[in-house]
C-alpha cells in the first residue's frame, strides 16, 4: 500500500514514520508514506497557497491551482490510488472504513489547512472526503496519519499474531473483553481466576461475557446496531433476570 499525504507542512508527517509498527512495515516495505508539499506547486516568489473567501467573511481559503498541481502530479506517479481530501464534513471515519481502505492499492491524502479547501477541488479531483470525528482541528495532517496507522494494521502480514486483528474492538459490533498480564496479584486485584484454568472454553466465554458488559456499560449503542448471536442474547438474558432479582429484592 502507497500512501501519498499532501499538506503543507511535510516536516509533520516524517516523524509519525519512525516508530512501532508503521516503522517496521516500512522497513518491511508492506508500505511506502511518502509526502508531497503542496507549497512546492504554488506559484510565484512567495509560493502562496491561501486566500481570502470569495463573498467576505474571517480565515483563509486554500487555493485551488496548488492543491490541483499537486494531486495531479500525484495521481499520475501513483494511477490506481483513490484520493481522499480530510475535512471534518467527511464520511465519519470508522474500523469497517479502514477495513475498506485496506483493500486499495494507493490512497492520496488531502490535507486541508485554513478554513476550508476551494470547492472545485472537490468536484473535480477527489474520490472521498472522510472526518475522523466531529470535532475541527487546524488542518487535516493528524486525520491523514490517524487512516494511514488504522488502515496499515489491518495489510495481511502487518500484525505479529494471525489473529490479533480480527479479535479486537469494533471488529464484531463489541468493544474488546478485558486484559491481564503478571503479576497474578497487583496492589491487592487478582487476575480473574478462570484465565488461569487453562480451559479454554470457559477463557472464550468469560472473554465474550467480558466484552459484552463493556460495551453495555461504555458504548451501549453499539449493541443497538449489533446482530447478537444466539450466545450472545442467552448472556443479556441471564443479566436481565439478574438485575430484575436484584431490583426486587
Ligand atoms: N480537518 C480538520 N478537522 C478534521 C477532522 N475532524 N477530520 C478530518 N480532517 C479534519
Amino acid at each position: 500500500m502507497n500512501f501519498s499525504v499532501l499538506t503543507i507542512f511535510p516536516e509533520m508527517v516524517d516523524p509519525f514514520l519512525g516508530y512501532g509498527i508503521i516503522r517496521r512495515a516500512i522497513e518491511q516495505k508492506k508500505i511506502s508514506v511518502s509526502s508531497v508539499n503542496i507549497r512546492d506547486f504554488a506559484k510565484g516568489r512567495h509560493r502562496v497557497t491561501d486566500d481570502k473567501p470569495y463573498g467576505g467573511g474571517c480565515g483563509m481559503v486554500m487555493k485551488p491551482e496548488p492543491l490541483s498541481a499537486a494531486i495531479t502530479h500525484t495521481q499520475k506517479n501513483t494511477p490506481d490510488s483513490h484520493t481522499i481530501l480530510l475535512t471534518p464534513q467527511g464520511r465519519p471515519f470508522t474500523q469497517d472504513l479502514a477495513h475498506d481502505l485496506s483493500t486499495l492499492p494507493g490512497l492520496i491524502l488531502v490535507c486541508g489547512r485554513y478554513e476550508g479547501t476551494d470547492e472545485r477541488i472537490c468536484h473535480s479531483l477527489i474520490d472521498s472526503e472522510i472526518s475522523i470525528g466531529d470535532y475541527v482541528l487546524t488542518g487535516g495532517e493528524l486525520a491523514a496519519m490517524v487512516i494511514v496507522d488504522a488502515v496499515t494494521r489491518l495489510i495481511p502480514g502487518i500484525l505479529g499474531g494471525e489473529d490479533s486483528a480480527e479479535k479486537e474492538s469494533f471488529e464484531n459490533g463489541l468493544l474488546e473483553h478485558a486484559h491481564f498480564t503478571r503479576p497474578q496479584m497487583f496492589e491487592g486485584d487478582e487476575v480473574p481466576e478462570v484465565l488461569l484454568s487453562g480451559n479454554h472454553k470457559e477463557i472464550d466465554l468469560w472473554r465474550l461475557e467480558s466484552s459484552l458488559m463493556r460495551t453495555l456499560l461504555k458504548r451501549p449503542e453499539l449493541l443497538e446496531e449489533k446482530p447478537l448471536s444466539r450466545q450472545e442474547k442467552e448472556i443479556l438474558k441471564k443479566w436481565g433476570r439478574q438485575i430484575e432479582t436484584l431490583i426486587h429484592v
